[in-house]
């Protein structure tokens, strides 16, 4: 389960690198009714920036909620709920929980982030067009895109005037994550290459260079390690 941030987390600048331009695009969506679909592979960074989205959001003044949405309507409205600071547990059932939602985002200038979106039912695309066609609360979505997935029925569900696609990070942001992500500086180039500038590649390799398992003569098996990763489904 993604734990919602906490009021800490939203005012600590967590480094987002090469992403200033599409943050850029997503601080402009956080008005009362603005909206924004955050598109992407998986492990492309749609998560890290809808987060730094959450924070601009907060400094902005505005209550946020960020809840990563499940098949289970019911769960995920709780999360949504509980991550708002509206307490859930007073409220049983979808119907009450969706007017719980309702009523919170009516009566405040609140700002909602969904992750994983593309994991949403039609009940639950539905609740979130409602939600902003009817109280102006700001939405915030990132879905996985892939060759099952089918980001027009996000957007029509959204209404969304921002798409913000991402694709790699550029060279030099993907040199600032893998330093950041403790990359020693000799292998950094290297991971860099063979990331192809996806941020989970990078924080991947960053994780597992260290383990004996990929040394073979004292030096590290890049081809193991990948191949491990995709098989774990990381990558
Ligand atoms: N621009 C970035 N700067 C710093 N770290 C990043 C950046 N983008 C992603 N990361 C880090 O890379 C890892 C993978 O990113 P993230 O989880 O956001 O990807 P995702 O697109 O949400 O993946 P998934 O499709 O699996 O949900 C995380 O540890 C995240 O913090
Ligand atoms: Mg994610």
């Amino acid at each position: 389960m993604t734990a919602a941030a906490s009021p800490e987390d939203q005012r600590t600048p967590a480094d987002v690198f090469g992403r200033e331009r599409e943050l850029e695009r997503l601080g402009a969506a956080i008005v009362p009714g603005g909206s924004a679909l955050i598109l992407g592979p998986k492990g492309m960074g749609k998560s890290a920036l809808l987060s730094a989205a959450r924070r601009l959001a907060f400094q902005g003044g505005f209550a946020t909620g960020l809840a990563a949405v499940t098949d289970r309507n019911e769960v995920t409205l709780v999360r949504l709920l509980e991550s708002l600071g509206v307490p859930a547990a007073a409220h049983r059932g979808t119907r009450t929980l969706v007017r719980a939602l309702f009523r919170w985002c009516g009566t405040h200038r609140c700002a909602v982030f969904l992750d994983d979106a593309d994991r949403g039912n039609t009940g639950w695309l539905h609740t979130l067009r409602r939600l902003a066609l009817e109280t102006s609360a700001s939405t915030f979505v990132a879905a996985r895109t892939g060759p099952a997935d089918a980001p027009d029925r996000l957007r029509r569900a959204l209404l969304s005037g921002t798409e913000v696609r991402l694709g790699p990070l550029s060279h030099s942001a993907a040199r600032s994550l893998a330093r950041s992500a403790g990359v020693p500086a000799e292998l950094v180039d290297e991971v860099v290459r063979r990331s192809a500038g996806v941020p989970v590649a990078i924080v991947e390799m960053a994780k597992r260079h260290r383990c004996t398992r990929y040394r073979i003569g004292g030096r590290i098996a890049w081809d193991l390690l990948l191949a491990d990763l995709r098989l774990s489904n990381r990558l």
